[in-house]
């Protein structure tokens, strides 16, 4: 079979691609409003895109209604987000924060999500994230040019937290004991624990 994407809604577009470029990784992104609201939602349109300088892309949606997502508000008006990465352990927690909330209403409140501080920026980080990276924001990227429908946002690493019984003898991230959750198409997620090796040639 072959798609033509030129002749699909934009909702099969986004079907086709979600469900076959798989698994991705879960941006889980704390910020903060100028009226001091803590943010958190979820983002799997992320990756990371340059290590220098250390670089994150998350692209955020604009909403049917037209309406900015507060995670990009709040990117745009204090130019700093937090992305945790997303355990297993947290994957409901993770949904439960996709909720769509009134701007002055906090997902760590709603949802019963403990916080603390960050350390460079002022954005509050989840608890018991696996990896927290603090971020400034490099730039944001409408996109389409001519009709922007979602922002691309470019987050630069400043300061990461990793969870030190996730890390082997020798000092490294073990991928087992992380433990990520990764995206499917549709409401299907995997874990990111079926792990073999190769060298390269
Ligand atoms: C696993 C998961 C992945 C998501 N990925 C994206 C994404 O890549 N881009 C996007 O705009 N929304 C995505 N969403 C939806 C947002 O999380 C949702 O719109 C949220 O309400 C945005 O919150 P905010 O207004 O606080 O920023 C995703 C939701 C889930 C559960």
């Amino acid at each position: 079979m072959q798609l033509d994407f030129s002749a699909l809604s934009p909702l099969d577009a986004y079907r086709w691609l979600a469900s076959s470029v798989t698994p991705r990784p879960i941006a889980w992104v704390s910020s903060r409003s100028p009226e001091g609201v803590a943010n958190l939602a979820p983002f799997s349109f992320f990756q990371v895109i340059s290590d220098n300088p250390p670089t994150l892309l998350v692209n955020v949606n604009t909403r049917d209604d037209g309406s900015l997502k507060d995670t990009l508000r709040n990117a745009q008006a204090s130019g700093e987000l937090a992305i945790q990465l997303v355990s297993f352990a947290q994957a409901e927690a993770m949904n439960a924060s996709a909720a769509v909330l009134p701007h002055e209403v906090s997902e760590f409140e709603h949802c019963a999500i403990a916080s603390v501080p960050c350390e460079r920026i002022d954005v509050p980080r989840v608890v018991g994230a696996p990896v927290t990276f603090e971020c400034r924001v490099a730039q944001i990227q409408p996109y389409p040019a001519q009709q922007p429908n979602s922002h691309l946002i470019f987050a630069e690493v400043l300061l990461a937290h990793i969870d030190d019984a996730l890390l082997t003898e020798q000092g490294r991230l073990d991928p087992l004991q992380l433990d990520l959750v990764g995206r499917l198409g549709g409401s299907a997620y995997c874990r990111t624990r079926d792990v073999f090796n190769m060298q390269r040639p």
